[in-house]
């Protein structure tokens, strides 16, 4: 079940601890990059299975980046953003470009390295975060599994090169955008 509004945690983002700024610099950075890869799949994808599936997710990683636009001063947010877009796009442009289980595959990797950067916050992060934090990883957790639904088989070689790729990038994100 997709969460409906998330209400914006009632503290000033400049109040946190640093190390809580950066990491929802990070979030910021994440959720524009999620709209991204969606749109990213929906620029090449033919297939209306793949349009229906990027759509739904679309309109969820729309509410979650507004979730922080409207929450968090502009200053708040990562310099590079227009970096974590533009990658975003591309890994969505790659992720449509071949097979359904290839897409679907991007997307487990991606949903999962989501599930656990906002899992590591829910553990450490001040308790006035924790829902918002929940609702969001609630509805990455639902992505997760739509997309592991139709994954059937194993990654082969290529896939498996790829799904470390997306992890790594996703890490090197994170640290990036965590400072810059
Ligand atoms: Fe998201
Ligand atoms: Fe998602």
């Amino acid at each position: 079940m997709i969460s409906n509004t998330i209400s914006i945690p009632d503290v000033d983002v400049e109040q946190l601890p640093l190390r809580i700024q950066r990491d929802l610099r990070s979030d910021h950075a994440g959720e524009a990059g999620a709209v991204m890869i969606y749109k990213g799949i929906l620029k090449v994808t033919k297939d209306p299975e793949i349009i229906n599936f990027a759509k739904n997710h679309l309109e969820t990683e729309n509410k979650h980046l507004s979730f922080f636009e409207n929450w968090m001063p502009r200053k708040n947010r990562s310099k590079l953003t227009f970096l974590w877009k533009m990658s975003g796009f591309l890994t969505g442009v790659i992720a449509a470009s071949g097979a359904r289980y290839f897409t679907y595959l991007t997307i487990y990797i991606i949903e999962s390295f989501v599930i656990s950067h906002y899992q590591k916050q829910i553990r450490t992060g001040p308790s006035q975060l924790c829902e918002a934090l929940r609702m969001l990883q609630q509805d990455e957790k639902h992505h997760r599994k739509e997309a592991e639904a139709f994954m059937c088989n194993a990654p082969n070689l290529l896939e498996r090169l790829w799904s470390f790729a997306l992890e790594k990038g996703s890490k090197g994100a994170v640290l990036m955008a965590r400072l810059i």
